[in-house]
């Protein structure tokens, strides 16, 4: 049997490069070895975003993103998670075995009770209780599959930690193994994709290059990138150049060493280097964007895909959430 791999996406921005060569490309890459569950996490978005009209077409630009994106649904149990409420039950469930202390140690939770202290405003201001148990609901999507890997970003590696204590504590106390340990998986590699100004790209940024806006638009957006004032004629190091850096991740080994070659002779500018990145950009992309405007033009369709998804997943959840209600003497 395959090993389960599961992670969940938050609708509460357009897609960029970054999110596609940190996040969806390498869980894409990982259905090939794992059975995958991969969601949409408008439950935990909800904590943050109230405006239903961006509610709904960010869930809508997340799935199709990821459907462009190469994710194949007959493949990976792929869903949005308000449409599983047996989630919401095991997360009930999980609530009895979460020390308040734990949810206390959230950085999330603490960054944001730190930035209001620092402000001189009540420690919990504009805190939902939502945002504070975060961690179980999310304990609650890795652990109702069985989940064996969840690949995320850094920063998420410690809900990740948080849900593996909550399963260790169910365990313990039925003396038996209800729920099954997770591990978080981290994409080294990839770590950190620069932004147009040189940050990490980040829609908190503003810095980003959007994943699927039009051709003309892509080209504008790159164009955009900051750089130094060297002169065309002087020679370039690659290596400290951002656009070589994005550049990289779309090219084959040979391009990138005839292209750091030119950087390197001289006699290239910015304008140039910045149009080579976004030439090798588009051709990754120009396919899936047609794919994801033909998926967005077709919302009735991206729902029966998200249907169907939910389907594949209830039951399976519902296996966990019964063999927690056995355990515990609930049935
Ligand atoms: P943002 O920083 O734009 O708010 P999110 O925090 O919503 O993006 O990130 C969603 C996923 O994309 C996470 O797994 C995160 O690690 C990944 N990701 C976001 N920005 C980058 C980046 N600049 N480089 C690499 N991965 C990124
Ligand atoms: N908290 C994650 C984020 O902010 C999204 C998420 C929700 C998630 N549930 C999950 C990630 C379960 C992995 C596993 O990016």
């Amino acid at each position: 049997m395959k090993k389960i791999s599961l992670t969940g996406i938050k609708p509460t921005g357009t897609l960029h490069i970054g999110n596609y060569l940190g996040a969806i490309k390498p869980a894409i890459a990982l259905t090939e070895q794992y059975d995958a569950r991969y969601f949409i996490a408008d439950y935990h978005a909800l904590n943050m975003m109230k405006d239903p009209k961006m509610m709904h077409e960010l869930t809508k630009e997340v799935a199709a993103g990821w459907l462009a994106s190469g994710l194949d649904p007959e493949k990976v149990v792929f869903y949005q998670q308000s449409s599983v409420p047996e989630t919401l039950e095991l997360t009930i469930q999980l609530m009895a075995f979460t020390s308040k202390g734990l949810m206390n140690r959230a950085h999330a939770y603490k960054a944001k009770v730190q930035a209001n202290t620092e402000k001189g405003e009540d420690p919990d201001a504009g805190v939902n209780m939502g945002l504070y148990t975060y961690p179980v609901l999310m304990a609650a999507d890795i652990l109702q599959f069985d989940s064996d890997v969840v690949p995320v970003g850094k920063d998420q590696v410690q809900h990740v930690e948080m849900a593996a204590d909550i399963a260790q504590a169910v365990n313990a106390n039925y003396k038996s193994q209800v729920l099954k340990i997770p591990q978080a998986v981290v994409q080294e590699d990839v770590a950190v994709v620069p932004g147009l100004d040189g940050r990490k790209m980040s829609k908190s940024y503003g810095n980003i290059i959007p994943l699927f806006c039009s051709e003309k638009e892509l080209r504008k957006t790159i164009m955009r990138m900051v750089t130094n004032s060297q002169s065309v004629e002087e020679p370039k190091d690659p290596d400290k150049s951002d656009i070589f850096a994005l550049y990289k991740h779309f090219s084959t080994k040979e391009e990138q060493d005839a292209l750091a070659k030119r950087y390197r002779e001289g006699g290239m500018g910015w304008g140039e280097a910045k149009e080579a990145l976004f030439q090798a950009i588009n051709r990754e992309l120009a396919p899936k964007r047609e794919k994801y405007n033909a998926i967005m033009a077709d919302e009735a369709g991206l729902q029966k895909i998200l249907a169907e998804g939910a389907a594949k997943a209830r039951p399976l959840v519902a296996a966990t959430v019964n063999r927690f209600r056995k355990a515990a003497g609930i049935d």
